[in-house]
């Protein structure tokens, strides 16, 4: 018998709901909070400031410090959520172990996967050492003179230092030679999401390309959990934060059977429902991984454009015990739209321009606040091949020109 959420749907706001709480409410789970609202499930969105993109198509929505195991565990207990759904990091992972512990809600995909991704430490150990996946070589750093033991003891330069909590690319950078290791210190230090003094250095993989594998572990007719690939994805990163995205991007057979076959085994490691991004490098038919997201991923935002079912929707339907589609509609590519200005309540100039664009859409988040290099917006577009994709996709937005308010 499955859980009593997974075998119907409810009402919202009636007592046969079908309650999901997202925690972090940015523009990836906005898009989930939209896909679950159209199964008429009854959405709560949690973040640490207000208005956040999730907040504004939710049922309800509280501001908390995530981060903050007591206040955390007490709100799942006031919305007893059937769901709990991690959309980032940054969380008290305790508490949602705790939760699936004490059967207060499911945790997705599970607490252990949330807990284990959110810190580089966890999933690089279980995915070279338990898994033995291939993986950059890597050491752990908690000084600058155990770092620079590590990269002279057999990492080498060039080499990646990152902090071990830590994501879109904060913290992070890319050491050429002995000179590059003080600096690299500091600035792994300076943004850290937690003030430990704790890194992750890896050799330099100098790959002809990475992707993004979204893997999808959904319910089959019979009740069992089965995995399913979408088409890879690929993108570029600047500073360590994606800029574009493209899917279908072209992989020799070999490489895309390796790739599917590591995505496998970290997914079917973390187990649960839901989708996660497997993120994988590759040269020739060499492939590395990378890192995972138990999660929508922020490259999969092309998937609004180029899937039957975006990367949300799968998730949604994963995570409620429904059937997916992975199948590729057309080729597409996303683009990147930056606040460029610092201030709140901004605004976008050239929205009819952008959209003359053939095949092109866009999705403005809505965040309350503008940073010069936060992510306000994404423009997708299809194409008949995904090098036209990307050309319209950057031209749309580019196009869209944020302004004061
Ligand atoms: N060992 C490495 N070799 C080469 N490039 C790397 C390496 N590690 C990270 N990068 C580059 O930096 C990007 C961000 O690194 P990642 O580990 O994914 O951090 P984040 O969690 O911030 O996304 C990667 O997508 C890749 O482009
Ligand atoms: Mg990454």
């Amino acid at each position: 018998m499955p859980a009593p959420h997974l075998s119907r749907l409810g009402t919202p706001l009636s007592p046969s709901a079908t309650k999901v709480m997202l925690l972090g409410a940015g523009e990836l789970g906005k898009e989930v909070l939209i896909a679950l609202q159209r199964l008429g499930v009854e959405t709560i969105a949690v973040d640490r400031y207000p208005d956040a993109p999730g907040m504004q198509v939710a049922h309800r929505a509280h501001v908390i410090a995530m981060t903050d195991a007591t206040v955390l565990r007490a709100i799942i207990e006031q919305e007893r959520p059937h769901l709990v759904v991690p959309e980032i990091e940054a969380i008290a992972t305790q508490v949602l172990l705790d939760v699936e512990r004490d059967g207060l809600a499911e945790v997705i995909p599970t607490a252990r996967a949330a807990h284990l991704t959110m810190n580089r430490e966890g999933i690089r150990r279980l995915a070279a050492e338990e898994l033995g996946l291939p993986t950059s070589p890597y050491a752990f750093a908690n000084s600058l003179a155990e770092l620079q033991a590590a990269i002279e003891a057999g990492i080498g330069y060039p080499c990646v230092v990152k902090p071990v909590m830590s994501s879109s690319g904060k913290g992070q950078s890319v050491l050429r030679s002995p000179a590059d290791l003080g600096p690299a210190w500091d600035y792994a230090l300076g943004a850290g999401r937690v003030k430990e003094a704790r890194v992750i250095v890896e050799g330099f993989i100098d790959f002809d390309y990475e992707i993004t594998q979204l893997t999808v572990r959904a319910l089959d007719a019979d009740g069992q959990v089965a995995t399913h690939f979408c088409e890879p994805i690929g993108h570029v990163q600047v500073a360590g934060d994606y800029v574009e995205s493209w899917q279908p991007q072209p992989m020799a057979p070999a490489a895309l059977q390796k790739a599917r076959a590591i995505a496998a085994k970290v997914t079917a490691a973390l187990g649960g429902r839901g989708i996660f991004g497997v993120e994988l490098f590759v040269k020739g038919e060499q492939v590395w991984f990378s890192e995972v997201s138990p999660r929508p991923h922020d490259t999969g935002l092309v998937t609004l454009a180029s899937q039957r079912l975006s990367e949300f929707e799968l998730h949604a339907r994963a995570i409620l015990g429904l059937p997916v589609d992975t199948a590729l509609r057309r080729p597409a590519a996303s683009a990147v739209v930056y606040g460029g200005l610092e201030a709140r309540g901004i605004a976008f100039e050239g929205g009819a321009d952008a959209l003359q664009v053939p095949e092109s859409d866009l999705r403005l988040f809505g965040k309350p606040e503008s940073f010069k290099k936060r992510r306000m917006g994404v423009a997708v577009a299809n194409a008949d091949d995904t090098d036209e994709a990307r050309r319209r996709a950057k031209l749309a937005a580019s196009r869209v020109k944020p302004v004061a308010g």
